[in-house]
């Protein structure tokens, strides 16, 4: 197993509003690296600076052995970094089908090969095929939610980054979501997935890594994550004597 990526001592902030603090780890490849931590630890923070929509002010990050920290988010986008954003942000007036070919186009910067075939394939491995011709905009959250993953595969990543793309949805829905990562998983893409719900993070990634104000509170085994002191106190908190 090889490193795909290093986080290396990145701090950013949104303007003067500091959020990442000395933020290292590794991400191994074809490993899914969970991703958790209270609401405002800067997870999606995080998913910026590695898609380079926030550029980290120190640090560095490195992608297949190459410094991307100052990269534009296209050209990481090129390199094998595709995402999915927390609120779902598809074309609402083009088709499922154009969204996707559309990510196939711009993506992977090869427009002469993005093909139809390609885009009825991901449409059907996300479950989207039947919903081809309907537009964006009018898909249920987890069709939306399906449409992020789908439009982030078009662009042929070799890291996914998937946030939050089980939230808002029910028991049932879940479950379909998590089914999916499980199918990309085993193709053999490497993920970092931010996700609230530890028990199911813990059971359906490789490593976990707890973010709390911007830095990193525990990282490993997903089990030894879940159940050590700190997660649990900045989950549970403490109790005050
Ligand atoms: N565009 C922005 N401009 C200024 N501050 C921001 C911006 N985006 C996020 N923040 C702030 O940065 C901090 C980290 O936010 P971030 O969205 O990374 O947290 P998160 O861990 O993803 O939280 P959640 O679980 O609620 O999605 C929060 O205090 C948030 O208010
Ligand atoms: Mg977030």
């Amino acid at each position: 197993m090889s490193t795909i990526m290093t986080v290396d001592k990145i701090f950013a902030a949104y303007g003067k509003f500091k959020v990442l603090n000395d933020l290292s780890f590794d991400v191994e490849e074809g490993q899914v690296l969970g991703v958790i931590g209270p609401n405002g630890a800067g997870k999606t923070t995080l998913m910026n600076a590695i898609c380079g929509l926030l550029i980290p002010y120190k640090g560095r990050i490195v992608f297949e052995g190459k410094d991307i920290t100052k990269l534009s988010p296209d050209a990481r986008c090129r390199y094998g970094i595709g995402r999915t954003y927390q609120i779902p942000k598809p074309f609402e007036r083009l088709t499922v089908f154009e969204n996707v070919l559309l990510g196939a186009a711009y993506g992977t910067g090869r427009p002469e090969r993005a093909s139809a075939k390609d885009a009825a394939e991901i449409l059907q491995t996300t479950g989207l095929l039947a919903l081809g011709d309907r537009l964006a905009g009018s898909l249920t959250l987890l069709n939306r939610k399906r449409l992020e993953i789908a439009r982030a595969l078009a662009t042929q990543p070799k890291l996914l980054l998937l946030d939050e793309v089980a939230a808002g949805l029910t028991d049932a829905e879940v479950r379909e979501v998590m089914e999916l990562v499980e199918y990309l998983k085993g193709t053999g893409i490497t993920i970092i997935w931010i996700e609230h719900v530890i028990k199911t993070m813990a059971e359906s990634t490789d490593k976990l890594l707890c973010l709390a104000i911007g830095t990193k509170l525990v990282y490993g085994d997903p089990m030894d994550v879940m159940h050590s002191k700190e997660v649990e106190e900045v989950y549970l908190g403490v109790d005050e004597e």
